[in-house]
């Protein structure tokens, strides 16, 4: 395994050193979010107990103090995912908010007959807004199938594209298989046909190095509480000149630039994408848990956490009855699985009580779990700040429960 010092690491999240129902916690549902270093909440508390003020509206001392360092985050943000301005970067509510922006400004340049890409191995979050925006429009969505493995069959991808092609909107990596999807592949042939991509980087950005410039998509957005900062606040990146040609998603204050009754002008990027006042406190504080894990080489914490999913997966395979779900040969940071006879939610709810987090169910992706004939999975996700001795505990743990029930 990789060397980190991992005393000192976990001594930064405090939320990993408590017990549930008298046992040490082991946190395995990074998937739906992360904990929080000290860091980030210290800088929630530093900013309500001294520097609250609403931003890009006051003269006073405060409300600037808050402006700078709201702004400051965007340029850290900017810096870390290297978009090439820092007007590119939107503070949003979260990866969610994000697609339906686009969804629902991009799309209003979309005419009846052009064409939707995603993939079969969606979030509900990554369906939905697309199947709105067809029943606005009168688009047309097309599903890029998947293999058993749990791979996106890349013929039937290239096959699809046309010049009616209008978007290509794909998850970087599935949460509920843990594939990391061809994004590279992906864009070059979309952008072949003059088509854009919005890349959802959910459960990408805390797992591995993301460069705007040198992925080239259109679009890449992210949640903040996923990548150790805090819920309510997320990045959509999307390129100048593309923002600059869709119009607003929501009216309001800050968006502006003159109004009256007659005739109301937008502000400049990127205050045109971010009506009403926002979750400042928590842009603020996603700068300081970008901050954070600018503090590590992002390649050994992906390296270390690959080491983790391997083993793991090595160690399931060996419990009779058990089967992952999600086998492609690039993955990361997820092992899902069943246990024939049982039921997800059962093994969930004994890891439980044995002091292990994990997510089950459909995880937001009903389709994929349809495709795969089955109810849902139990879902270990991974995050630097766990370890091998965690997994051979739930391990432990997870053979005593498939004894119980089977
Ligand atoms: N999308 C999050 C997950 O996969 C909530 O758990």
């Amino acid at each position: 395994m990789a060397e980190f010092d991992m005393h000192k690491i976990r001594k930064d999240f405090p939320a990993l050193s408590q017990q549930v129902y008298g046992k040490d916690l082991i946190y395995f549902d990074n998937g739906a979010t992360s904990q929080k270093p000290q860091s980030v909440i210290d800088a929630i508390s530093t900013y309500y107990s001294k520097d609250n003020s609403n931003i890009h509206r006051g003269v006073h001392y405060l409300s600037q103090l808050a402006t700078t360092q709201y702004e400051e985050a965007r340029k850290t943000i900017q810096k870390y995912i290297n978009a090439e301005f820092e007007e590119e970067v939107l503070f949003t509510k979260g990866t969610t908010d994000g697609i339906n922006l686009v969804a629902f400004s991009f799309g209003e340049m979309l005419n009846a007959g052009d064409e939707v890409i995603i993939s079969a191995m969606e979030h509900h979050s990554n369906i939905v807004p697309w199947q709105m925006l067809c029943e606005r429009k009168g688009c047309v969505l097309r599903v890029i199938p998947i293999t058993q493995e749990g791979e996106l069959k890349m013929d039937e991808f290239h096959s699809f594209l046309s010049e009616k092609t209008k978007l290509v909107s794909v998850t970087h990596i599935s949460n509920t298989l843990g594939t990391i999807n061809p994004v590279e592949e992906i864009i070059t042939a979309a952008h072949a046909v003059g088509a854009k991509v919005l890349l959802d980087g959910a459960q990408s950005i805390q797992h591995m190095k993301v460069d705007m410039q040198a992925l080239d998509c259109d679009f890449y957005t992210f949640s903040g509480h996923k990548v150790f900062g805090p819920t309510g606040v997320g990045i959509l990146y999307g390129k100048k000149d593309i923002l600059n040609a869709m119009p607003p998603y929501q009216g309001g204050g800050d968006m502006i630039a003159k109004v009256t009754f007659e005739k109301t002008t937008y502000n400049e990027l990127p205050h045109k994408f971010e009506a009403g006042t926002p979750n400042i406190s928590g842009g603020i504080c996603l700068g300081t848990a970008i901050d954070y894990l600018s503090s590590f080489d992002i390649d050994e914490l992906e390296a270390y956490e690959q080491e983790l999913v391997e083993y793991a997966e090595t160690e399931i395979k060996k419990i009779e009855a058990v089967r992952i779900i999600g086998t492609a040969k690039k993955k990361t940071s997820v092992v899902s699985f069943v246990v024939e006879g049982t039921h997800p939610f059962d093994i969930g709810t004994l890891l439980d009580k044995q002091g292990i987090a994990v997510r089950t169910g459909h995880h937001c992706t009903q389709p994929l779990m349809d495709f795969f004939e089955i109810p849902g999975t139990v879902r270990a996700s991974f995050a630097f700040y766990n370890t091998k001795e965690e997994i051979d505990i739930f391990i432990t743990a997870l053979k005593r429960s498939v004894k119980m029930l089977l």
